[in-house]
């Protein structure tokens, strides 16, 4: 069936501007028909009504196997209840020197630099080196890896299937290299490959699955947020002047900061059953494109939600998602995210802006080119 357009998330608008479209979207059309996303649902309290009820709104959105974002119960209380392990407040915390390590390695190289592409020199970099480490992964895949979440990005932005399939194949070969590698060693990756689920070891695809996932799955995220973070910290001298004195508000200020320009900006669902939103009449087996970016900016749940606050109340805040499927590696995120601004404002006096920057776009969020001058 063919419906009208509300509106066209391919627009030059919406892909340049797109927090300003979001906003615009959810005042006038708060659920809105596209060819390319279907339903995008922009309000906050349609979307956790959404994440509560999985019977009706379902996680099984594509043929392809992800475990567990792409499962409904039971199935996905199995595989959940198996990866939670791996990001226990534990596990994280014995991870946090690592990634203080890295953070501080490439703050160091960016320090003193007259103007510096973020994203390019420091980013994408400290999130692909962040999570091979996670892994047990060596640095020689950081190169690869980050050449690949670009490909991928563009090919899932121009919903290219023969390159989306090419890059499947590539990482497949990347993984099969790391499984022979890991067989017997004592990490994250070695402790997967001898997890069981009824007696059974892992399928290949599901490895795969899970691996795709931890290794890429959220580089793209990870990098938006701190190109996000500096952004802003650049843009509010007074805030990153406070956070250098008082280096305990600094998880408080990433949370608000990325409240206000989210660094994911969308999941699916698919409807099990015909359902009204917003007052539109929604068929059965229908795709829901959930925008978190806009959630998270909505004036009915956040007060003066334009503007940073000190001491905002978040537990409405849906970064991370709600319910089920809420993240995982919430936990681990925010270490990084910390580690990260920790290390930029120890190996600087200041960070400014050093020219214009160009907006990433959908499916990434943030900036694709980030010029900054970091102060020794
Ligand atoms: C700033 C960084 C991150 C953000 C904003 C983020 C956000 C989210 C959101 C919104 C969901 C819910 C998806 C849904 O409801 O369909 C989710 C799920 C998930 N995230 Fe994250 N995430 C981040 C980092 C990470 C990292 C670093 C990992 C692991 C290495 C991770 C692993 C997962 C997994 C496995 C799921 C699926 C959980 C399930 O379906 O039960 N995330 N994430």
């Amino acid at each position: 069936m063919s419906h009208h357009q509300d509106w066209n998330p391919r627009s030059d608008e919406s892909l340049n501007q797109a927090v300003t479209t979001y906003d615009q979207m959810r005042a006038e059309c708060p659920v809105a028909y596209s060819d390319y996303l279907q339903w995008t649902v922009f309000r906050h309290a349609d979307i956790a009504a959404i994440l509560q009820d999985h019977d009706t709104f379902s996680n099984c959105v594509s043929r392809h196997v992800s475990v567990p974002n792409g499962m409904d119960p039971p199935e996905h209380t199995i595989y959940r209840d198996l990866i939670n392990p791996y990001f226990s407040e534990q596990a994280v915390q014995a991870f946090a020197p690592t990634c203080q390590d890295i953070a501080e390695h490439y703050a160091g190289l960016i320090s003193d630099c007259e103007e510096v592409d973020f994203m390019a020199k420091f980013a994408w970099p400290v999130a692909v080196a962040m999570q091979c480490a996670f892994l047990g992964w060596s640095d020689q895949h950081i190169d690869p890896l980050t050449a690949w979440v670009k490909r991928n990005q563009q090919a899932t932005l121009v919903r290219d299937r023969a390159e989306l399939a090419d890059c499947a194949a590539e990482f497949e070969v990347i993984v099969s290299g790391v499984i022979e590698r890991h067989q017997n060693k004592d990490d994250v990756t070695a402790r997967l490959l001898q997890e069981r689920v009824d007696g059974e070891l892992l399928t290949r695809s599901q490895l795969i699955s899970i691996l795709r996932n931890w290794a890429v799955g959220e580089i793209g995220t990870m990098a938006a947020a701190m190109g996000i973070l500096v952004q802003f910290l650049t843009e509010n001298p007074d805030i990153q002047h406070h956070i250098r004195q008082d280096q305990t508000k600094i998880p408080e200020v990433i949370e608000e900061i990325l409240r206000l320009q989210g660094p994911l900006v969308t999941n699916r669902r698919k409807t099990t059953c015909p359902v009204t939103l917003a007052g539109r009449d929604i068929p059965a087996d229908s795709t829901l494109t959930l925008n978190w970016v806009s959630a998270n900016r909505d004036e009915t749940v956040f007060e003066q939600a334009d503007q940073f606050r000190w001491n905002r109340d978040h537990k409405q805040n849906l970064m991370y998602g709600a319910g089920i499927h809420y993240c995982p590696g919430a936990g681990l995120a925010r270490m990084e995210l910390k580690a990260v601004i920790m290390a930029l404002l120890n190996a600087s006096s200041d960070m400014h802006s050093a020219g214009e920057t160009t907006p990433a776009h959908y499916p990434a969020s943030g900036y694709a080119t980030l010029p900054i001058h970091m102060l020794k």
